[in-house]
């Protein structure tokens, strides 16, 4: 918090505050000019023009050098006092206080109101006394630089918890990143397969049409889907060789392991992680685990990440199986449309491949953030089960 305005700074803020003064008079217009600079206001421009004071101050509003005050008589020909008040007013931004200050012979109830009620702050009777102008226009200048104090710390608050929203969502994304990586780090520190699926997802999601927004949570929650791997011993989960049925009902665990930690979430990205965790094992034919689910009973979240997951560990090597060729994995994924994966999901992922294969094969390239881990499927859900290679 800024300390209270002091009158130097007050001072100098009405010296140097643009003022415009309109009054179809002359002696009028020279005589208040002479009183204002006479008082230390430097920058005075005066008319006798009431249209051409209107110009003047859109001028002003158009180079962001708006007036901060505008004194005007009432009864001028063209365009009458009232109605470059109105003017005026209508065009100042909303939020912002620009004072006006009356001079006028004509003091009549009516036309005081009629001003007021079209923005003007304050009045002073003509023939003027010098002392009067310098206290009306000194206490309007001293409201306006208040209201520009205010809207300055305004902006400053805003612009504050602007950065600050910013860094905390960046410090949320950076710690779900590196929790992601902490589930693969034992597995195989060297790789990123955890990022490179959430982007991968992402890709797929957005292909299918999917609303932005989902497209980015699905972007941050994917590489959370074997967050459960935190809970597998570490015999079965960097066992090199085929797992024997007991270790593998151990590895299976991992997703309920993944959907314990991510449970009750209060964030739509958490909620979806826990989907993904709980899902990315089930098979569109009902063959996957934990539960068997058929079609779309999988949460499509589920569905996609399934088919992220394996094409990237195809693609790439594991200690029982060299990385596959491109087209070859590409054709597995075909070859399991309908059986392991969603139909709908292989044709978008087909399409996104047919579109820029190096998105798919150069995902580390893109993905931006912290250290991984490297692979998983292949290491318990063993999508390649094909002779010699496992
Ligand atoms: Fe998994």
């Amino acid at each position: 918090m800024r300390a209270p305005a002091g009158v130097d700074e007050v001072l100098r803020y009405a010296n140097d505050a643009r003022i415009l003064v309109v009054d179809d008079e002359p002696a009028n217009t020279v005589l208040l000019e002479r009183i204002l600079r006479s008082f230390g206001h430097r920058q005075v421009t005066a008319t006798t023009d009431p249209l051409e004071a209107w110009t003047l101050f859109e001028h002003g509003l158009r180079q962001h050098a708006p007036f901060d005050l505008l004194c005007t008589d009432l009864h001028m020909p063209g365009l009458g006092g009232l109605q470059l008040i109105e003017r005026v007013t209508a065009a100042t931004p909303q939020g912002d206080f620009l004072p006006i200050l009356v001079l006028t012979a004509d003091l009549q109830p009516a036309a005081e109101h009629e001003a007021l009620v079209r923005g003007a702050q304050d009045f002073v009777t003509k023939p003027f006394r010098k002392e009067q102008i310098q206290l009306r226009v000194g206490n309007l200048l001293r409201t306006r630089y208040l209201h520009l104090q205010l809207r300055d710390h305004a902006g400053r608050l805003e612009e504050l918890v602007r950065e600050r929203t910013i860094e905390l969502e960046a410090a949320r994304l950076d710690a779900l990143e590196r929790l992601a990586s902490a589930a693969e780090y034992r597995d195989h520190a060297t790789g990123r397969h955890a990022q490179r699926v959430g982007l991968l997802a992402a890709l797929v999601g957005e292909r299918l049409g999917l609303p932005e927004e989902e497209v980015e949570l699905l972007h941050r929650a994917a590489p959370l889907h074997d967050v459960g791997k935190i809970g597998i011993p570490d015999h079965i989960l960097l066992k090199p060789g085929r797992l024997t049925d007991d270790e593998f009902s151990q590895m299976k665990e991992h997703v309920a392991v993944g959907s314990r930690l991510l449970s009750q979430g209060r964030s739509r990205l958490i909620v979806m992680a826990e989907r993904i965790a709980a899902y990315h094992h089930e098979r569109w034919d009902g063959s996957g685990y934990p539960r068997g689910l058929r079609g779309d009973d999988i949460p499509l979240v589920g569905q996609i990440v399934a088919v992220a997951d394996v094409f990237d560990t195809l693609i790439h090597e594991r200690p029982y199986k060299h990385a596959w060729p491109l087209a070859e994995a590409v054709e597995e994924i075909r070859r399991q449309r309908g059986r392991w994966f969603a139909p709908r999901v292989v044709d978008a992922f087909l399409a996104l491949v047919a579109g820029r294969p190096e998105l798919v094969t150069d995902l580390d390239g893109i993905v931006v953030g912290a250290v991984g881990g490297d692979d998983d499927a292949g290491d318990h859900a063993r999508p390649v089960e094909r002779p010699g290679e496992d």
